[in-house]
């Protein structure tokens, strides 16, 4: 995800606390980054693709030693792509008004297109393929000549989310700092004043800083900060003392990525859906898939095709193009896709799924699907990934990045965007406006039903301790349960090292049945919907196995209560959702596990993040 820094004092350099600053925050994840220095004679900028390292180089290059005490204030920033590949070009500051003004931005401009087209149109020439570049212009079209005031109109006509820091050469020694949705935190020196979006690229210096509110505005100097209210009231905001250290800080204070990760999917999934769901029409717009409701209509099937988890939120995604659009929807694994030589044409949808973007078996399975002439999409989280280019269409899932080896924001946005896109696909179909209506609603209180599970922790790690001891485990569900007890499964055995197995709950019985005993404990997945009924029968034939059970079932549900004490409660909400509130109850219990194993749960032995051989 993007990180800011920002720096001003009266005589120290910029250079070296912008780059030690930037390095404090690589642990988010970026892909490119760039910074913007001030001195007498204008505003220099610093761009490079990959590591700050290099950015390091760069600038170790191009500035000698002797030259950069005259850099007194600066900005800079790690870019994580979201409009636009991950280039130089694309990377941040953004600069406008002849270059005299530069800009960093984490968050998301949603009306940037409008916008652009609007500052197009009187004359404003753009270079990058970036929603910030339309801030940067739209701040430099009101500069009258105070800098706080011409931020100020710009942020009146974005929708979205930002934390910006701006300077300009026209006001030299200023630095303008805002926020509304991504964070911006101030530390004011005796001799310097340092903003980042993160605590963690502050806090060597110092515990005592400012946290900006949404709809703060703030004009740093050298002498101080003056914060505002986007319509130009003085607000004062207290200092306060951070209490972390250094290294918790760098995963936000959680133990483990993988448990921050966890926490951060209410917000991945608000990123992922931002923009996309259109409640009135009852229906989602994904532009990225170029596909109007006459290409839609001409499909005739929808082949899903990914590995690991990707692939079981490709399984539920078939479940959903079947439900909704009544199109004819499968999966394959990547790795069978090529040598099985299956069926495709012109008129299949062939879905590749991955977050990397990069994982060698759904490349070439892309690659396949592209020499059979069918229509490629994919549905990705690296922007500018390998698959996401080749295939030339689809949809980002804007779930920041995953450092935790074992995905899990990614599953919960792919689910998401596979039911937008079943949606759209319905809705020139066959769905009529009021049942869209219904999945509109259902998918945009995922958010919540994600945080009600997350409010369990403590409930789910007191359940782990009971069964953080056994060997084996099965994970069984029905419907939209079966892709969840495979991931839930997958899960747990990652990072626990824990044999766990998922099954259809109705296969249990045809094979597996015989492993269980009183040391064998089966997680059931019984949400309220169609299939409910079923699964507590053959929870119930477990019990009578003596398997211990770990039953996931709707909030209230008094006869699960009968079969086993350790029970998950998820919120009330439609069957082809509940996987979501599900799988989040999975991870927290596959994490506690774990824990209590003492595993390393981020970096499991034998696993890498991107799988790029066959
Ligand atoms: C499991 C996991 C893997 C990946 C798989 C595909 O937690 O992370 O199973 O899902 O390697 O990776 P992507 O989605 O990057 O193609």
């Amino acid at each position: 995800m993007c990180g800011i820094v920002g720096f001003t004092s009266r005589s120290a350099s910029a250079v070296g606390p912008l780059v030690s600053g930037l390095r404090r925050l690589e642990y988010r994840g970026y892909d490119s980054a760039g910074v913007a220095l001030e001195c007498e004679e204008g505003i220099k900028v610093f761009k490079q693709t990959g590591k700050v390292a290099e950015l390091d180089a760069l600038l170790k290059k191009e500035l000698p030693e002797e030259e950069r005490g005259k850099f007194t204030v600066g900005i800079a920033h790690t870019r994580w792509a979201t409009h636009g590949l991950p280039t130089t070009v694309n990377a941040h500051p953004h600069i406008a008004d002849g270059g005299s003004l530069a800009l960093v931005h984490n968050g998301i401009v949603e009306n940037y297109a409008a916008l652009r087209s609007g500052l197009e149109k009187h004359g404003v020439k753009f270079v990058s393929q970036t929603d910030t570049e339309v801030l940067a212009h739209l701040v430099a079209t009101f500069d009258q000549g105070d800098l706080l005031a011409a931020t100020c109109e710009a942020l009146k006509r974005v929708e979205g989310t930002y934390g910006i820091a701006l300077i300009s050469a026209k006001h030299p020694g200023e630095m303008i700092v805002a926020r509304k949705g991504s964070p911006l935190v101030i530390r004011v020196g005796e001799k310097d004043i340092v903003v980042a979006s993160d605590v963690s690229a502050i806090v060597a210096y110092t515990r005592q800083v400012i946290y900006l509110k949404d709809g703060d505005v703030a004009r740093i100097t050298p002498d101080g900060v003056d914060i505002h209210s986007l319509d130009f009231s003085p607000v004062s905001r207290e200092v306060q003392e951070v209490d972390w250290d250094i290294g918790a800080i760098e995963k936000g204070g959680y133990e483990h990525f993988m448990l921050k990760e966890i926490f951060e999917q209410p917000e991945a999934l608000e990123n992922c859906l931002r923009g996309r769901l259109l409640p009135e029409e009852g229906t989602a717009k994904l532009s990225g898939l170029r596909l109007g409701p006459r290409e839609i209509a001409a499909l005739s099937n929808v082949v899903l095709t990914a590995c690991g988890t990707s692939y079981y939120a490709g399984l539920h995604g078939a479940y959903a193009f079947e439900q909704f659009a009544g199109i004819p929807a499968r999966i394959e694994q990547a790795a069978e896709f090529r040598y099985r030589n299956p069926i495709v044409a012109p008129d299949t949808a062939l879905v590749s799924l991955s977050q990397s973007g990069e994982t060698a078996d759904t490349l070439a399975a892309v690659r396949e699907a592209k020499r059979k002439g069918a229509l490629v999409l994919s549905v990705c989280n690296a922007v500018g990934s390998t698959i996401a280019r080749e295939a030339g269409r689809g949809v980002y899932l804007h779930a920041g990045p995953e450092i935790g080896v074992a995905s899990t924001k990614a599953f919960l946005c792919q689910v998401a965007a596979l039911e937008m896109m079943a949606l759209l696909f319905g809705r020139t179909r066959r769905l009529s406006g009021a049942e869209g209506a219904a999945i509109v609603r259902a998918l945009a209180s995922l958010p919540d039903l994600v945080r009600a599970v997350l409010a369990k922790n403590d409930a789910i790690a007191r359940i782990a301790e009971k069964h953080a001891g056994a060997r084996d485990a099965f994970y069984i569900g029905r419907g939209y349960q079966y892709p969840a007890a495979l991931e839930g499964a997958l899960k747990l055995k990652e990072i626990s090292y824990l044999h766990a197995e998922g099954y259809h709950a109705a296969e249990l019985k045809h094979g597996p049945i015989a492993l269980l005993d009183e040391k064998v404990p089966v997680v059931a997945l019984a949400p309220r919907g169609p299939d409910r009924d079923k699964t507590l029968g053959n929870i119930q034939e477990c019990r009578a196995r003596n398997a211990p059970v770990v039953a996931i079932v709707t909030e209230g549900d008094a006869d699960a209560r009968a079969f086993t004490e350790d029970l998950v409660e998820v919120p009330p909400c439609p069957d082809f959702v509940a996987a979501v509130p599900v799988v989040v109850a999975e991870q927290l219990f596959a994490y506690h596990v774990a824990r209590l194993r003492g595993e390393p749960i981020d970096k499991p032995r034998n696993l890498a993040k991107s799988v790029t051989v066959e």
